[in-house]
């Protein structure tokens, strides 16, 4: 039997919920002409009840108990848009057992608990969608399960973290300080909470998790990835990439071997050149890469985060959801489980870019030369700048095609020799564009 109104229930009147709020009123004409049903905005959640909210709704609807929302018998769609792995799990699972259609735009719990949602869902007939998690307005998630459905995917990389690429972008174009910047960030709703979870890199890994699982069919906990966030870049390494025909990006990086299926997820900064799109993709945008073994390369770009993009990906999940409720049948590919086996870290292969604070004297340079040659790192370029520091030199390497043990075996070495002075920075230099 076919539903002509359906109760949607708000978790979370946040950046995101107040947006989702905001645009379902404003676009309500032709979302319901196209979905054939009323669309009530029937409920929503927040934390403090007195916080002066963008969007206007009636005191009746509003609660400060998520639950109350979640398990609302009459409510057939929950958006859970509160963030964390913890209430927003019990929440979840509580609606999911009540049979509802959950909507979310956590990534950090899908990364976390996905396994467990997918099967909540599937034991109680509901149904949990997620294109909000990656990527914001980028119908990411669409792409990977609907569109490229015939593909196997041999590499996906991105920019993924839309805080991480504005901070870069501004500090490069405007040589401000990063955290000036990153309070910009919050301000403009884009940074998380913690937003350590953005610099650091792990939004990025929880987004790049989710991707792996829907290419590859298994679940890449962070633990089993390399994450490095942005907090050590400078404006010496972006003068570097810049006079050097660079740009810096954070970059998740999802990739198969052909041969052994092994799958590695990495998300680290990168010198990526300037000819390749993504290096050209700025500000608080995301970009994709995607390569399918059917479809060869394909790139998607748009706003990564922010009230309004991520608020597109909600309402799309939504109306999916309604298609679903009240025709019956789900035209969304699940992705498979696989269990692919996870590539080891130590064996994965690159060229690096290395920036030493050493002391400003005669022998240094042999020296450090040394320690890299002892164990098979091959310096293809050295350049040696002046320092803030009175008598120290920063100077950068770049190395030929190497690996992480060696890299790792080399900064252990150079952090012991006395002329180097503080942590050496490294950033990967891509070389996996397909
Ligand atoms: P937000 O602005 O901090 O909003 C969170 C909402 O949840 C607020 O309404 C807050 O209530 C409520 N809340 C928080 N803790 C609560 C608690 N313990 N009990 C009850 N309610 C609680 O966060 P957001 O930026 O909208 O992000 C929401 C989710 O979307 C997160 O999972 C985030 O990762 C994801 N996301 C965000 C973006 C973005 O650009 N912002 C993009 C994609 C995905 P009060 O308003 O009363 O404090
Ligand atoms: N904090 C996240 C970002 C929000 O900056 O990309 C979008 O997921």
């Amino acid at each position: 039997m076919s539903i002509s109104t359906i109760n949607i229930g708000i978790c979370g009147l946040g950046t995101v919920g107040q947006g989702v709020w905001k645009h379902i009123e404003s676009n309500r004409a032709s979302l319901e002409s196209r979905l054939g049903v009323t669309l009530n905005l029937a409920r929503a959640s927040v934390r403090d009840l007195k916080k002066k909210r963008t969007v206007r709704l009636a005191a009746s609807k509003l609660t400060d108990d998520p639950f109350d929302v979640a398990t609302d018998p009459d409510i057939h769609i929950v958006c859970e848009l509160i963030g964390g792995t913890t209430l927003a799990r019990d929440l979840t699972l509580a609606a999911l057992a009540m049979g509802k259609t959950v909507v979310s735009a956590n990534k950090a719990l899908l990364c976390k608990h996905g396994p467990e949602i997918f099967a909540a869902a599937r034991r109680h007939g509901g149904h949990f969608f997620f294109e909000a998690s990656v990527a914001g307005g980028i119908p990411i998630i669409k792409a990977l399960r609907e569109g490229l459905v015939a593909n196997r995917f041999k590499l996906i990389y991105g920019i993924l973290n839309g805080t991480c690429n504005y901070i870069l972008t501004r500090m490069d174009r405007e040589g401000l300080s990063y955290p000036t910047i990153l309070a910009e960030a919050k301000a403009l709703g884009y940074a998380e909470a913690d937003e350590s979870l953005d610099v650091e890199g792990w939004d990025t890994a929880h987004k790049a998790s989710i991707l792996a699982f829907l290419a590859h069919g298994t679940w890449v906990p962070t633990e089993k990835m390399l994450v490095e966030g942005i907090t050590q870049i400078t404006q010496a390494d972006l003068a570097f990439a810049r006079e050097n025909g660079f740009a810096i990006k954070l970059l998740a990086v999802i990739s198969r071997e052909a041969d052994t299926g092994e799958v590695f997820v990495r998300v680290h900064p990168t010198l990526i050149p300037k000819t390749k799109v993504l290096a050209n993709v700025n500000e608080v945008y995301n970009g994709i890469s995607v390569t399918g073994d059917v479809v060869g390369e394909t790139v998607y770009i748009g706003r990564g985060a922010g009230q309004d993009p991520t608020a597109s990906a909600v309402i799309s999940d939504i109306a999916d959801a309604v298609i679903l409720l009240n025709r019956g049948n789900s035209h969304l590919p699940e992705p498979v489980e696989t269990k692919a086996p996870l590539t080891p870290l130590q064996s994965i292969t690159g060229r690096y870019y290395l920036r030493l604070e050493v002391q400003d004297a005669p022998g240094v340079l042999a020296k450090i030369a040394g320690a890299t040659a002892n164990l098979d790192v091959s310096i293809a370029s050295v350049l040696q700048r002046a320092s803030e520091t009175p008598g120290a030199a920063s100077l950068i390497l770049t190395t030929h095609k190497s690996n992480e043990k060696a890299i790792r075996a080399t900064i252990a070495r150079l952090k012991r020799l006395k002329s180097v002075l503080g942590e050496p920075v490294l950033i990967r230099i891509a070389d996996f564009a397909a």
